[in-house]
């Protein structure tokens, strides 16, 4: 695994590995209760053979895992920001057989590049998963991202929506819910996916789920 560094990023880190230390335990176990739409997105990922798929904030790689499962001949990478979770995420891939297949990164959304795995090429496909809504600075996520993906690849999001045709009461209760993580629907990633499509960097489709309580993005660099 290899690690990243700088002077923020040494904060980001830092911040990452404390919210993570202990809950990186029972992760798995609990957001699979409200991280709705993971595998929608899996399912809908058709990485072709060869192709290069990065998840950004991986964590423990539950995606990860699944995604090389579903396409055994696309090469997967994963990075995140702690080294917490990179722990729990390299014993993971151990004990579901995929050590050699699944790299694994310590580095920022914001800076990552090909050359973070020694690749000499861009992306295909570049996977955020419920991490544009804990990441201070989204909008610097997906510009870095967009600039490592080949034209005609793909960026692909699922994230927490407004929930807005949820009731109200379930709104506040998810925002206060979601607050003790420090995470929030950020309606910054949608409008910066319209102003992409708008501007003619990409085809964007867009979809939501469980009355908007999850939104998906999937862009198609042009
Ligand atoms: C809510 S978890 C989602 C994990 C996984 N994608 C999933 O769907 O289960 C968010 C992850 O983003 C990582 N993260 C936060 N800020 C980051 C950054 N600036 N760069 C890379 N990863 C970051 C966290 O460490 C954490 O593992």
């Amino acid at each position: 695994m290899t690690r990243a560094g700088g002077s923020g990023a040494v904060d980001a880190r830092e911040s990452m590995d404390r919210m993570y230390r202990l809950q990186r335990h029972f992760y798995d176990l609990t957001r699979k209760y409200y991280l709705f739409g993971r595998d929608g997105l899996i399912e809908r990922l058709d990485a072709r053979p060869g192709e290069t798929v990065l998840e950004v904030g991986c964590g423990t790689a539950r995606n990860l895992i699944k995604m090389a499962r579903r396409y055994p001949e696309a090469r997967f990478f994963g990075l995140d920001a702690s080294d917490e979770m990179l722990k729990t995420a390299e014993s993971a891939v151990a004990r579901a057989g995929l050590r050699g297949r699944l790299p694994l990164a310590q580095a920022f959304a914001q800076t990552f590049t090909p050359a973070t795995f020694a690749l000499d090429q861009p992306f295909d496909r570049i996977v955020f998963s419920y991490t544009l809504s804990i990441i201070p600075g989204p909008m610097e996520a997906l510009d870095n991202a967009l600039s490592q993906l080949r034209s005609g690849g793909t960026l692909h999001v699922v994230d927490f929506g407004d929930a807005a045709a949820l009731p109200g009461w379930f709104q506040g209760m998810l925002a206060w819910w979601l607050d003790k993580f420090h995470i929030a629907h950020r309606p910054e990633v949608g409008a910066w996916f319209e102003r992409q499509a708008a501007e003619g960097h990409g085809r964007l489709e867009t979809r939501t789920i469980g009355g908007r309580y999850a939104e998906f993005f999937t862009l198609v660099k042009t």
